[in-house]
């Protein structure tokens, strides 16, 4: 007998604002996410908009990317802006220690990054340097960025070929200062968290939002060290939690998996809910009104890298299962809309859960471009609370600054399909409904550059509207969203 999930949402509850930065993303000087993914360069015989790639760059802004982090992940603590001004052929180069030895060319730095980010319409979200940086080279890079003409590092930032000040809406003050950033403990960073940010000035007329280094997983200590010794300084914390199906000297491979592990990646994506409800418990103490931010800047399946690849570049397959991850993820996050402000996707582009591959002059998109595709309809709308009864589907749903309503449903099983029955205010019956599905043929469906279309949205017709409630069949490993018109 097919499970079924009876699912009611009441169109009057609308609740929390989904900030749209929920649906952001990280791009890190790592492997061939920078390098080949993004940068070209202007004389490259890949097409290219001032050596950034056309194909990408398209790929990109039709994603509407709200926010991309950037330039790391572990590469910001050793990360010196200045290395990466002025002319590009005199550009200091530097080891990349943290991915794979190479050498940092530098070939893309701050000015390549803001015409990125204009290319493509995302705020841009710069993670500062405390690991092996000083104060004063963050608060230059900030006001190099920002201040207008007049200013010594404003007449340097024209001279490099941009006069006007940029918006700096979000900006980090360092990256995993309790690993790779530097080893501290919380007591520790949280005093030089207060110090560094002290220095990011205010130079422009728009405010910068602060975001302190959080926690990793379930270290709830450092949540509540940073929270009691920090809050009033910081507009934003993070969490970094990464989905790993097995351990991490033993991962799990992108395809070609078990059906077991396809099980255990599915549970330990859920297990976002558990940490975002318990981080936030301890935030809630220190701030009831919900001002500052979960920011869960780093998140996504990490798997063994892709055999015969450099293990420092973290390249990895991406199947029907990072689509289920990718969507699963999404709805906790649209449930947590009030405390979880921003969070990003790693990486962007061939670097753990991308959400595009190249490969020379081709491109393509992953199962999981795809459900970013399907869920933008989230951004920015008012999530609405569902009662669910039953097992197997996984949803959220909102209302959008235009009324119309978006229901996400996820599938978990590789093999039930579930029957969804799906009441809304007792409309069903009057409204113009519309689904699109995104599902494999196999638990490790994939695309390849033979076939990049493999995994791709269709229409999804399978439902009917029966006594005021919508009934669909929902095919195992998928992810649909449903509007109403
Ligand atoms: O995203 C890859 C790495 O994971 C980041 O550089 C680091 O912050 C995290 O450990």
């Amino acid at each position: 007998m097919t499970n079924s999930v009876r699912a009611t949402i009441d169109l009057e509850k609308a609740g929390s604002k989904i900030n749209s930065a929920i649906y952001g993303h990280f791009a890190e000087h790592l492997g061939r996410c920078i390098y080949e993914g993004i940068w070209v360069g202007e004389d490259s015989p890949i097409p290219n908009k001032k050596g950034l790639r056309t194909d990408v760059l398209t790929a990109l802004k039709e994603l509407q990317i709200p926010v991309l982090r950037w330039p790391g992940g572990c590469f910001a603590d050793e990360y010196h802006w200045k290395d990466g001004i002025g002319p590009r052929e005199k550009r200091r180069k530097m080891v990349n220690t943290h991915w794979g030895g190479t050498v940092e060319t530098n070939q893309f730095g701050t000015h390549e990054f803001m015409l990125l980010c204009e290319e493509i319409g995302a705020a841009p979200y710069i993670n500062g340097n405390v690991g092996s940086g000083e104060v004063l080279e963050m608060q230059e890079w900030v006001e190099y960025l920002t201040a207008s003409e007049g200013s010594p590092l404003a007449d340097q930032r024209a001279k490099n070929g941009r006069a006007e000040p940029w918006d700096l809406p979000y900006f980090g003050v360092g990256n995993e200062s309790w690993g790779c950033g530097g080893h501290m403990r919380p007591e520790y960073y949280a005093d030089l968290y207060r110090r560094y940010q002290t220095y990011v000035r205010k130079y422009g007329d728009k405010p910068i939002y602060k975001i302190a280094c959080g926690a990793n997983v379930d270290d709830y200590n450092w949540t509540e060290v940073l929270m009691k010794q920090a809050a009033a300084y910081m507009d934003g914390l993070t969490l970094h939690y990464y989905t790993v199906p097995s351990t991490w000297q033993n991962k799990g491979a992108a395809t070609g998996f078990s059906e077991q592990e396809w099980d255990e990646t599915i549970q330990k994506a859920l297990h976002m809910d558990e940490l975002i409800i318990k981080h936030s418990a301890i935030m809630d103490e220190y701030d009831p009104e919900k001002r500052v931010g979960l920011i869960v800047d780093e998140w996504g399946t990490w798997y063994d890298v892709e055999p015969g690849t450099n293990p420092g570049f973290l390249f990895q397959q991406n199947s029907i299962r990072d689509a289920l991850v990718a969507g699963v993820t999404l709805n906790i996050f649209n449930h947590h809309a009030d405390r979880v402000h921003m969070a990003n996707l790693a990486q962007t582009i061939n670097v753990l859960q991308s959400i595009v591959l190249t490969e020379g002059d081709k491109m393509l998109k992953t199962p999981t471009y795809h459900v970013f595709d399907l869920y933008k309809v989230h951004q920015g709308g008012r999530v609405l609370p569902i009662e669910l009864i039953g097992e197997g589907l996984h949803l959220s749903a909102s209302s959008d600054p235009l009324g119309k309503t978006h229901i996400s449903v996820c599938n978990l099983s590789q093999w039930e399909p579930v029957s969804l029955e799906l009441a809304i205010n007792g409309e069903a019956d009057s409204v113009q409904w519309q689904a699109t599905i995104l599902t494999g043929d196999r638990r490790d469906a994939h695309n390849t550059f033979e076939q990049p279309d493999r995994v791709s949205p269709k229409p999804f017709t399978d439902f009917k509207v029966e006594n005021n409630q919508l009934i669909a069949a929902m095919p195992p490993m998928s992810v649909a969203v449903f509007s109403l018109l």
